[in-house]
C-alpha cells in the first residue's frame, strides 16, 4: 500500500491530524490496541477538551509560536468542529469544556472523521529514517514508508497508557534539539523540613501559590508523598527548582484575624484545626493570644500568608498529566508544524515544547497543532 502520510500515534493529535486529511492515504501507527487511551481517562472520564479562555499565557513555551498555532485553530474552531460532527460539549467549572457524558464520545467523533485512514494497532514504532525523499518507519510489525511523517507520539507521562519517549528519540535522530523533558501537572515531593505536611494527608485547602511571577489559586491537597491538588499541579508547570510560596489564607488579612485579645491565636485562624495544630507545632508557636506573642513568633505566624519552601522533586512521570519540554519550537515552522531541518517531517501535540496548564489547554494544543500540521502536510509538495 502506498501512503501519503504516516501518522505516529493515535492519541489526540494523531487522530485530529488524520481526521483533517480526508481523501488522503493516511496510515496511523499505534502501540495500544485502541486509539485515544489518554482521552479516555482524562478529565475524570469526561475529557476537559478545551477552555473558554484561551491565551498563549496559559502555555509554557515560546509565546509567538504558541500564538501563531492557536490563531489558526482556536477553542471556538474546535467547538465548532465538534458540533458539526454532533458532539455538543458542556461548560463546567466556569470555563472548562467537557464531553457531555463520557470521553468516549470524543474518541468516537475523531474516529468517525478518520474513516479514510488505515490504523495499525499493537504496532510499536521503533525508529524512523529518511532515504532520498521517503521516510521508512521501523515497527514491531515490519516497515512502512511514506513521503511524509507526522510525529504525534506524545511525551513520557503515563507509560501505563502507552507513552514512550520515541517521539523525542526520532526528533533527536533527525538532528532536532530537545528542551529537556520533565514531568508537569504533577504533585511535588517535600524536603525533610516540610515533613509536617505529610501528617495532613487527605486534607485539602484553598490556597494561592506563587511560583516565579505567577500566582495560582486553587486547592492544595496534602498527600502521603507530598503535596498535590489543582493549585500544585498548575504550579508544577512553572516550577523547575527553587522555592514556591504558599498563602494558606488567600484573601484574608492576618492583622484583622486576631480581634479578640483574650482568645488564643490558634483558635481564631479560619482553617481546619488539624492544619493549624500541625502548623503551630512545625513553627514552634505557642498556643497563646496573638498579643502575647513576641515579634519573632508573630513573624513566624505570618508565614501562614507566605510559606516559602523548595520542593524536593515531583511525583514523577507515572503520575504527571503531561511532559513539559520536548522538540524545540525554534526548529519548527508554526504555520505548518513542519521541521525546519527535515522536509516532510511534522510534529504535533505534547512531543513539542509547548505545555498548557490545567483546564483543557493540553488537548486544545494537541488539536490546534494537529490541524496546523495536517494543513501543512496538505500544502507541502507530493501529497
Ligand atoms: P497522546 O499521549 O495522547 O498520544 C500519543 C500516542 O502515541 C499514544 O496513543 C501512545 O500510545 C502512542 N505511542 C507512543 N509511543 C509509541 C510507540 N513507540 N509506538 C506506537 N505508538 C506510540 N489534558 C487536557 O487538556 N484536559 C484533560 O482533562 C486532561 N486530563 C488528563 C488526565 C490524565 C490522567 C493524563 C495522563 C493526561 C491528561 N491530559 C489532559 C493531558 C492530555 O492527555 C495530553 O496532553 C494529550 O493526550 C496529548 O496528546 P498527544 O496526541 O500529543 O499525545
Amino acid at each position: 500500500m502506498v501512503y501519503d502520510l504516516v501518522v505516529l500515534g493515535a492519541g489526540a493529535a494523531g487522530l485530529m491530524a488524520s481526521a483533517s486529511l480526508p481523501g488522503k492515504k493516511v496510515l496511523v501507527l499505534e502501540r495500544n490496541p485502541r486509539p485515544g487511551a489518554k482521552i479516555a481517562i482524562s478529565g475524570g472520564g469526561r475529557c476537559n477538551l478545551t477552555n473558554q479562555n484561551l491565551s498563549p499565557d496559559d502555555y509554557l513555551g515560546e509565546r509567538a509560536f504558541v500564538e501563531a498555532v492557536l490563531r489558526r485553530f482556536d477553542n471556538d474552531a474546535l467547538l465548532a468542529w465538534l458540533r458539526r460532527r454532533g458532539l455538543e460539549p458542556v461548560l463546567r467549572k466556569e470555563n472548562q469544556w467537557f464531553c457531555p457524558e463520557s470521553a468516549k464520545e470524543l474518541v468516537d467523533v475523531l474516529l468517525g472523521a478518520c474513516a479514510h485512514a488505515e490504523f495499525a494497532y499493537d504496532t510499536e514504532i521503533l525508529g524512523v529514517r529518511k532515504e532520498g525523499d521517503r521516510f521508512f518507519i521501523e515497527t514491531s510489525r515490519g516497515e512502512f514508508s511514506a513521503p511524509k511523517v507526522l510525529v504525534a507520539t506524545g511525551g513520557l507521562s503515563y507509560a501505563s497508557v502507552g507513552a514512550t519517549g520515541i517521539g523525542f528519540a526520532i526528533a533527536e535522530d533527525f538532528g532536532h534539539a530537545l528542551v529537556p523533558p520533565r514531568p508537569a501537572l504533577v504533585g511535588l515531593t517535600l524536603q525533610p523540613a516540610e515533613a509536617w505536611m505529610k501528617a495532613l494527608a487527605g486534607l485539602s485547602l484553598p490556597v494561592a501559590i506563587r511560583v516565579g511571577r505567577r500566582e495560582i489559586e486553587g486547592d492544595l491537597l496534602f498527600a502521603h508523598k507530598g503535596v498535590s491538588g489543582p493549585a500544585v499541579l498548575d504550579a508544577s508547570l512553572w516550577w523547575n527548582r527553587g522555592k514556591l510560596t504558599v498563602d494558606f489564607l488567600p484573601g484574608v488579612r492576618l492583622a484583622r484575624l486576631f480581634k479578640n485579645p483574650k482568645k488564643s491565636a490558634m483558635s481564631q485562624i479560619p482553617l481546619p484545626r488539624r492544619f493549624v495544630r500541625a502548623f503551630f507545632e512545625a513553627l514552634k508557636l505557642p498556643n497563646v493570644p496573638y498579643h502575647a506573642m513576641d515579634e519573632v513568633q508573630k513573624q513566624r505566624l505570618s508565614l501562614l500568608k507566605s510559606y516559602a519552601f523548595a520542593p524536593a522533586g515531583t511525583f514523577g512521570y507515572a503520575r504527571a498529566e503531561v511532559t513539559k519540554g520536548g522538540v524545540n519550537t525554534a526548529e519548527i515552522d508554526p504555520a505548518t508544524m513542519q521541521s525546519r531541518l527535515v522536509k516532510g517531517l511534522f510534529f504535533a501535540g505534547e512531543v513539542v515544547d509547548v505545555t498548557g496548564g490545567l483546564g483543557g489547554y493540553n488537548f486544545q494544543w494537541a488539536f490546534s497543532s494537529a490541524v496546523v500540521a495536517a494543513k501543512g502536510c496538505e500544502g507541502a509538495a507530493a501529497l
